[in-house]
């Protein structure tokens, strides 16, 4: 699903954390989405997955811009702290299916899937309290993925896990991407694992696009000196 950011504002106790005045999402992409500490991409995304209101501006979904009602079944958002619930590992990968009426053996095939392919198989029917900090993460991606969004939203969904389990999410990801032909809107502080990612990549600063373009041209052939200077790791956030 497309995605289409039109003049947006969005404002917390007067001060304007989000300004962007055009932003498209291309179909079927991996787009990645960059910036220091406080830049405003959690907000962008609880704005795009209509968590949170702006004071100006809309976002459209959808080759026939569609608002936010029409889609919101088809969006899956995966926050920065996602909760979980107090039961089992299973019983949280399918508590998204759960409310959104999916077939019980559909869910059941669904969830056996994507505890495989995220490593939880061991793990199913283990509370969520006893996981360590990786392994709830990896629950909150499962129970994301097994909803088969045609908009995926990651914010910084790899961000306290190891090299390893990070290389197992990245290819889980992009296998996805590739089979389903999900939009994905993934947020990292990491460049490194951007560049792997991404197909489209954005820059953020204190609420407004600096850069965003083709994957090839943002990361070899940057325009904006603040772009160069966020990508080389002389901004200090
Ligand atoms: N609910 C809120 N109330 C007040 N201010 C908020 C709220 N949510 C976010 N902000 C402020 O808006 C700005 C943007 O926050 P946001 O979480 O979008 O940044 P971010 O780019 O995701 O940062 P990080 O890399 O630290 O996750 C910050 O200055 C933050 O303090
Ligand atoms: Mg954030």
């Amino acid at each position: 699903m497309r995605v289409q950011v039109l003049d947006l504002i969005k404002e917390y106790d007067g001060v304007r954390v989000v300004d962007i005045e055009g932003l498209f999402f291309e179909e079927g992409r991996f787009h990645v989405l960059m910036g220091p500490n406080g830049s405003g991409k959690s907000t962008l995304l609880e704005i795009i997955a209509g968590l949170t209101k702006p004071e100006v501006g809309r976002v459209l979904y959808g080759d026939r811009q569609n608002d936010f009602a029409s889609v919101r079944k088809r969006i899956t958002l995966v926050m920065q702290r996602s909760y979980l619930f107090n039961t089992s590992v299973y019983n949280n990968i399918a508590s998204g299916m759960n409310y959104r009426g999916i077939n019980k053996s559909i869910l059941r095939e669904r969830v056996l899937k994507w505890a495989e392919a995220l490593d939880l198989n061991l793990l199913l029917y283990r509370n969520v309290k006893t996981l360590s900090g990786g392994e709830r993460q990896r629950v909150a991606l499962a129970r994301a993925l097994a909803l088969e969004p045609d908009l995926l939203l990651l914010d910084e969904s790899t961000a306290n896990l190891d090299p390893e389990s990070i290389i197992i999410i990245e290819k889980v990801l992009k296998d996805f991407q590739r089979e389903s032909g999900t939009t994905i809107i993934f947020v990292t502080h990491n460049v490194f694992q951007a560049k792997r990612l991404a197909e489209s990549a954005c820059l953020l600063m204190k609420g407004s696009v600096i850069e965003e373009g083709e994957s090839k041209e943002f990361f070899n052939n940057p325009h904006s000196e603040l772009t160069r200077g966020f990508l080389g790791g002389e901004i200090v956030y």
